[in-house]
């Protein structure tokens, strides 16, 4: 199996979490929190069952270290732990492991390291998650993202490493989260980004002395004696707390400039109330050279610096792509440092998708006797031959989808396990190249959102969606249909246009196609008025599963000022909201032998008349592969762009 570990950065409020910690002995601190995103660096490996614990890592300068070789012996690990060092994480991690999990051996082969070490993004915390999850999902211990940063956290504390709560953020991957220290509770929460944010991380080549600003700091604390002390706690408690709530806000909203303005707030409390008790190491010369330099400060809209502060690294936000490049640019040619750009995407309402694909596919037979439609190869436009239903979630990915529920027959688990799971043939996996060991580690990753459910009887699509009702939870999800590929026309995705659109309207929203009369017995069709200038936004005021066209001509054209007639059906994504499972549970309890399928549409129908709906023209173009001619005309279009200049659609035709 192929992991990665993401390294993580605090981007507001270092030095809180270990703060936090104290209310348990005064209970007049404030608790800690901090603001903390994974970054596109970390490290790659490849784990495996095996009768011992063993170990080797490639290093940050290319080299490769030897394997390391641990017996299955708690107390072994434990001493391995105590003597520090690199290896000490991944002993440490395996000794809790073995303690308190039914677990046996495993070998980690590090393979590849980007994350720079000892550079306050938490290299080792990112090791430690590593060799939890390693554990988790070889052992299938079932174990949550926050149980293996505990994990990842226990075994770190059995090393002389003094690592805080935060660290283990990585195991979030790349999103960030606002974390709480209370004693010795832990609070972690998700923060949805309004816009997509442009950050730059720059290694300054300066040097500065961890332990010696941990152990000045730790002096603070309980009880502060003097008016340095009080001057700390002030900072890491109660401006810390409003810094941090204020951010999150600007963050939710998007906001860079005032995010920028709160890093150099940050950064200036810092320098006031907490450098003078460790001024050796945190009055930073060469950190605040730089923050100073005019061209650093016209590119960026504010600095601050990174970990347990001092002349280590700079972390700065920028107002858009074109000043996050030239200020990379900058500090590499002009500094001579090593700058990192990196994006917080924003992140929308719908977290979660839901892809039925238990149906059998017979308009595909013979094909799909042996192959499931939803693994009908494809070329996507990364020119990757890769199964239809991946190229479908790694848009939704894109989009922001984070958790995606597929609905399967039973027996066609093994099927998508062998697409998400490890490679169990070590031959083929050996004449992979690195960059496709890599996209199969990626593969994997992937397979960590995906929960499946199982439809046992084919009762038809309604029935299908109604088994994600426990996976919904009450939320808004985005319905794909598992045999449709999509292709944007505008810069963002059919998916993020759909999902734009519902947070606009508020209500069910479906995406909408327009479509000759001759096809619309093929497809649920819905008419209704216009609501934008734009023609794009429809309150629905009808929805018809599969009109005759004669039906469809008398009842469900939507005509132009010009008096032409036109026809729209389901383009095939849907925002369901809670409504529509209500609705579909009375269906499927009404439901009797040989009453026909329980249809989506019907259920639809119903809240629309309730609540409303709205349909939302999508820029784009749908394939139908579920149907012959569309799977031939996506093999032969999708992903080349040829239907980007043409418009064609599918379903136009
Ligand atoms: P379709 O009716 O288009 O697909 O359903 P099908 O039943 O697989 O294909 P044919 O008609 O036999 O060729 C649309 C989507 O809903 C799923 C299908 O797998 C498809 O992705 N579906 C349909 C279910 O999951 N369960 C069902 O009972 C019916």
């Amino acid at each position: 199996m192929d992991l990665f570990v993401s390294g993580r950065l605090c981007l507001f409020g270092e030095h809180s979490d270990w703060a936090g910690y104290y209310t348990r002995i005064n209970s007049r601190i404030e608790p800690g929190a901090a603001i903390v995103t994974g970054i596109d660096l970390g490290i790659y490996a490849h784990v495996e069952k095996c009768d011992k614990f063993r170990f080797r890592t490639a290093l940050n300068d290319g080299s490769i270290t030897d394997w390391l070789e641990f017996p299955l012996s708690i107390k072994e690990l434990r001493a391995e732990a105590r003597r520090g060092g690199f290896n000490s994480y991944i002993a440490g991690v395996a000794a809790y492991m073995m303690e308190y999990y039914d677990v046996g051996g495993v070998a980690i082969d590090c393979y590849k390291v980007t994350l720079p070490i000892k550079k306050g993004l938490s290299s080792s915390a990112a090791i430690c998650v590593l060799v939890a999850r390693a554990f988790n999902l070889l052992y299938n211990l079932q174990i949550s993202v926050r149980g293996e940063m505990e994990a990842a956290y226990r075994g770190e504390i059995l090393t002389p490493s003094r690592c805080g709560r935060l660290d283990q953020a990585c195991a979030y991957g790349e999103k960030p989260v606002l974390m709480k220290f209370d004693g010795d509770n832990l609070e972690v929460e998700q923060i949805s980004v309004g816009k997509d944010l442009f950050w730059v991380l720059c290694d300054i080549h300066g040097k500065k002395d961890t332990l010696k600003i941990l152990a000045s700091l730790n002096a603070c604390y309980p009880f502060a004696q003097d008016e340095i002390s009080e001057n700390v706690q002030r900072a890491l408690g109660k401006e810390n707390s409003r810094i941090i709530k204020e951010t999150v806000l600007a963050m939710k909203q998007g906001n860079a400039e005032r995010i920028g303005q709160l890093m150099t707030e940050a950064q200036d409390t810092f320098d006031r109330l907490v450098s003078p008790a460790c001024p050796s190491e945190l009055l930073s010369p060469k950190l605040h050279k730089i923050m100073d330099d005019p061209a650093v400060k016209n590119f960026s809209l504010g600095r601050k610096g990174v970990g347990s502060q001092g002349d280590g690294m700079l972390q700065m936000i920028c107002k858009d792509r074109e000043s996050q490049e030239k200020l990379v640019a900058y500090l590499n040619c002009k500094l001579g440092l090593e700058a990192y750009p990196f994006c917080i995407r924003a992140r929308h309402s719908v977290r979660k998708a839901v892809i039925p694909l238990a149906g059998f596919g017979t308009r595909l037979f013979p094909a799909s006797k042996v192959v499931n439609k939803a693994f009908f190869p494809i070329v996507d436009y990364d020119g990757v031959a890769k199964p239809v239903l991946l190229a479908i979630i790694e848009e939704l990915i894109q989009s922001g989808i984070e958790e995606i529920a597929i609905i399967i027959q039973p027996d066609q688990q093994e099927e998508f396990d062998r697409l998400f799971s490890n490679i169990t043939d070590a031959h083929y996996y050996q004449k992979l190249s690195e960059e496709k060991r890599e996209y199969n580690a990626a593969i994997q990753q992937i397979g960590m959102k995906i929960t499946y459910i199982y439809q046992e009887e084919q009762l038809g699509l309604g029935h299908a969606v109604y088994q994600a009702h426990d996976f919904a939870g009450g939320e808004a999800v985005l319905l794909l249909l598992g045999d449709h590929l999509y292709h944007s026309n505008s810069g963002s995705s059919c998916t993020d246009q759909v999902i734009c659109s519902f947070e606009q309207c508020g209500q069910l929203t479906v995406s909408l196609d327009e479509i000759d009369i001759n096809r619309v017995s093929s497809y649920g069709c819905l008419t209704g008025q216009f609501v934008d200038s734009e023609q794009r936004i429809m309150r629905v005021e009808a929805i018809v599963e599969k009109p005759s066209p004669e039906f469809a001509e008398q009842n469900l054209a939507v005509k132009d000022e010009k008096g032409r007639k036109h026809y729209y059906s389901v383009f095939g994504q849907y925002v369901l909201t809670p409504a529509v499972f209500s609705a579909l549970r009375k269906k499927v309890l009404a439901y009797r032998e040989g009453s026909g399928e329980i249809e989506l549409t019907d259920a639809m129908e119903e809240v629309r008349s309730a609540e409303g709906m709205y349909g939302y023209v999508v820029d784009g173009t749908r394939y139908d592969v579920g149907i012959p001619e569309g799977y031939k005309k996506a093999v032969t279009n999708y992903g080349s762009r040829v239907d980007k200049s043409t418009g064609a659609s599918y379903g136009k035709e």
